[in-house]
């Protein structure tokens, strides 16, 4: 019986005659694969009773729909509890949602945190009244690749589900083509800290419904990384009302830096990434106090903005031509400028980037004068220099160094500033002179006299 059941968990009951349909288990992983188990090859899964990942991969369970499943006996319930497997991915498996909704509740004698469909087909409607007032140890739930039924005119489903949904922590549903989230879901989801919309079409007019009053409360991390979004200022106004949000991540997208001075991002913002999202200027406003800022990948050409609490600033792959100042941002450790236009670095901000714990300008077409080849060496010296050094720092000018690694360009005090050395012996020499002369000159009349 329990076997059983640990193979509807999975919905493991597979057919496939012929191919390759068994469970591997790797014991230095603790993690089980089956490929399209059928009722042949079933036995198979008795390996992966000491996995903690269990992962099912292939099949069609359709004809299981008629299947009768009734209610668990003692020894069954306690041989779930003494499972240890945390975590189930499903995988390539179309899934009829009457199925789904019948074994669902059985979770809650298991110990599994996590669940992930990838590449799954959720089919028809389930009934999910079985599922109503009952919760699940399951904290995180994934899907990427997905196909169902929308989400709109599903209402019944979320309210059975909703006592579990409302301890859930971590939801991703990427790669699935959403464009929409109706605004009574988010409130479904009353504790959840992550959320993961990655790769969707959802678009500047689908935020503000989706983030609407009451809906996400405590939601600390979200991405919207890869989704039709156009408007800097949309987005902010679609996402005013989290207001615990740390992390927001909208690279990916084609954004337009419009002007927002009515908008103002989540004070609770620490970490924002606007990589690849094809800006030529930094937009305004940004949340106050962002610890780390992701501009990286974009058409900048100039950098002037002042954050007191940001620690890390990506720049990396832009058109900048200057390092900005490091004087506007009093809190910094790490600063990323490769890839851009950068020629030196400015004499007065050597000293301030020699105080950050890393450092990366490698791939700029750095001039390697005295000076400009002389400061990256002192950084790279300093142990300032992160990953790059020395290999991906060459010089661009002048021609005589072309193409040469700036850790090889000569910086002695006798090569670059030969007057610095020769003057002092210059003078020397002068004053040997001088000295001598005088002593002759006074030697002179005592002879004569
Ligand atoms: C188990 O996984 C480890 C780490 O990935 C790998 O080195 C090893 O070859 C795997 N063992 C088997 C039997 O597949
Ligand atoms: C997405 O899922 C479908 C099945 O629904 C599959 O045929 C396709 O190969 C998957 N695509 C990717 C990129 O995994
Ligand atoms: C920002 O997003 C890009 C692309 O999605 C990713 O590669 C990068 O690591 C992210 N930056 C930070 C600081 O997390
Ligand atoms: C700089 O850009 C080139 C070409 O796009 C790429 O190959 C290289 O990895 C980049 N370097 C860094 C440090 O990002």
């Amino acid at each position: 019986m329990s076997v059983a059941v640990l193979l509807f968990l999975g919905l493991g009951l597979l057919e496939a005659e012929g191919r390759r349909n068994r469970c591997f288990f790797n014991r230095t992983q603790e993690y089980c694969k089956c490929y399209n188990l059928s009722e042949e090859t079933i036995g198979s899964i008795i390996q992966c009773l000491p996995a903690t990942v269990v992962e099912f991969q292939g099949g069609d369970l359709e004809k299981y729909i008629a299947f009768p499943i009734g209610d668990l006996d003692s020894s069954a319930i306690e041989t779930l509890d003494s499972l240890t497997i945390q975590k189930i991915i499903i995988g390539n498996v179309l899934v009829p949602e009457i199925l789904l909704a019948r074994v669902l509740r059985f979770f809650s004698y298991t110990h599994v945190q996590e669940l992930a469909f990838e590449s799954c087909i959720f089919q028809g409607t389930g009934n999910w009244s079985d599922m109503d007032g009952q919760n699940l140890p399951i904290l995180s739930l994934s899907f990427h690749n997905v196909t169902s039924a929308p989400l709109t005119g599903q209402e019944q489903a979320f309210s059975s589900l909703s006592s579990w949904l409302g301890t859930l922590e971590e939801l991703a549903v990427t790669g699935s083509r959403i464009t929409s989230l109706p605004c009574a879901i988010g409130r479904v989801f009353r504790t959840l800290h992550s959320l993961d919309l990655a790769q969707n079409s959802l678009g500047d007019g689908s935020l503000s419904p989706a983030f609407c009053q009451g809906a996400f409360p405590q939601l600390q991390e979200l991405s919207l990384r890869h989704n039709n979004l156009r408007s800097y200022h949309s987005t902010c106004k679609g996402v005013e009302l989290l207001l615990e949000l740390q992390h927001l991540d909208l690279s990916h997208n084609e954004l337009t830096a419009d002007p927002s001075p009515s908008c103002q991002w989540p004070a609770s913002l620490r970490h924002f990434n606007l990589s690849s999202t094809g800006l030529d200027e930094v937009p305004t406003p940004l949340p106050p106090k962002l610890e780390v800022l992701d501009v990286s990948h974009n058409h900048l050409h100039a950098v002037d903005i002042s954050l007191s609490s940001l620690k890390k600033l990506f720049l990396d792959q832009n058109l900048l031509q200057a390092v900005p100042s490091i004087r506007n941002y009093p809190m910094l450790d790490t600063l990323h400028l490769d890839n851009n236009s950068i020629t030196e670095l400015p004499r007065d901000e050597v000293k301030l980037l020699g105080r950050l714990q890393d450092v990366a300008v490698a791939d700029n077409p750095f001039s390697c004068s005295c000076s400009g080849a002389g400061a990256l060496q002192a950084l790279a010296a300093a142990g300032h220099l992160g990953q790059g050094w020395p290999g991906d720092y060459r010089c661009h000018s002048p021609a005589q160094y072309q193409s040469w690694p700036v850790a090889q360009v000569p910086v002695s005090v006798l090569h670059c500033d030969p007057a610095a050395v020769v003057a002092p012996i210059c003078v020397t020499l002068a004053l040997l002179g001088l000295a001598g002369a005088v002593y002759v000159a006074r030697a002179r009349p005592c002879r004569r006299a």
